[in-house]
């Protein structure tokens, strides 16, 4: 047995990620090194969230779709529409690439995107009643199944003539992530990536959310690890090839605190009233780097 409860093959033997090459040419170094690792005292992921090249460009077909969505949304969406217009739209785009919403049903949640506007955080529902006025930003965060795969990415609009400073707090959000992603790399811990969002955001004067962050991806809509936005560097897991996982910071112009809808329990919006912000990709770890699957 092993850190994580996956039995070591022999040297000889057929590696466990299924490559079907012997296990001393091919996870045996990665294993080492995690082991090491492990015995240092760092967080080391199970070797199950590990994705194949296989995986990957299932994720990859996944994500086209989703890709798709948010493109489709990006050239659609003016001052007028409404935020289920955009609902039916993703289920159009959905029914005519064969697949389905990874956001319909989970854990309840009644439709197939998110729409967020101004200061909702977050999970906004599609509603007819909510129709774009100029100066509104909105997020559009969209998940996708296909081929038993899934991909998660969210994109802000800004509606015709937007506030400066909300604009500000757009750019900011998205150059954070950029941030975020200049510092995924084999072996180094996760919390540099919340490290390097929230430096970028607090140094704008902006806040960034703490309850809710980035999660695993792949075969499953969120699996392990959680991403924290507000993180210290050199804390967390550790990221290893192979890793999928979302950088996705929610960022408020005002005070960082949250509230819950208690008719439906699902819209979070900002405490304050202020607006908020949202971008999130999608990626894998690689052996140099990261890959952008989707965004
Ligand atoms: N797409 C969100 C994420 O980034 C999750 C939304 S869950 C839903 O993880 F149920 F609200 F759709
Ligand atoms: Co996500």
């Amino acid at each position: 047995m092993s850190y994580d409860g996956m039995p070591t093959p022999g040297r000889n033997d057929a590696c466990w990620c299924g490559s079907g090459k012997k296990y001393k040419k091919c996870h045996y170094e990665f294993d080492k090194r995690c082991e090491r690792l492990w015995a240092d005292g760092e967080e080391v992921l199970p070797r199950e969230l590990w994705k194949s090249r296989e995986d990957i460009e299932g994720i990859k077909v996944s994500a086209e779709v989703n890709k798709g969505i948010l493109d489709y949304v990006g050239e659609h969406i003016q001052a007028g529409v409404s935020t289920m217009d955009i609902n039916d739209w993703v289920n159009d785009y959905l029914a005519a690439h064969d697949a389905v919403s990874a956001d319909l049903n989970f854990e309840g949640y009644p439709y197939s995107v998110c729409t967020s506007i101004n200061s909702v955080i977050c999970h906004g529902f599609p509603n007819k009643d909510d129709v774009l006025k100029d100066g509104d930003i909105i997020n559009v965060d969209m998940s996708t199944i296909k081929g038993g795969y899934f991909s998660d990415s969210s994109r802000m609009y800004c509606i015709g003539n937007v506030d400066p400073e909300w604009r500000r707090l757009v750019e900011t959000c998205h150059e954070s992530v950029k941030a975020g992603l200049a510092v995924v790399k084999p072996w180094a811990h996760l919390g540099d990536v919340g490290a390097a969002v929230n430096k970028v955001c607090t140094e704008a004067g902006f806040s960034v959310v703490r309850e809710y962050g980035g999660h695993g991806i792949g075969k499953e809509f969120h699996e392990d690890p959680w991403v924290g936005f507000t993180t210290e560097a050199g804390t967390g897991p550790i990221m290893f090839p192979g890793m999928c996982f979302t950088i996705e910071p929610m960022v408020n112009m005002g005070a960082p605190d949250i509230t819950t809808d208690k008719d439906n329990g699902w819209i979070v919006r900002t405490k304050d009233g202020s607006p908020s912000a949202q971008w999130e990709v999608q990626l894998v770890v690689t052996d140099d780097g990261y890959e952008l699957l989707s965004w």
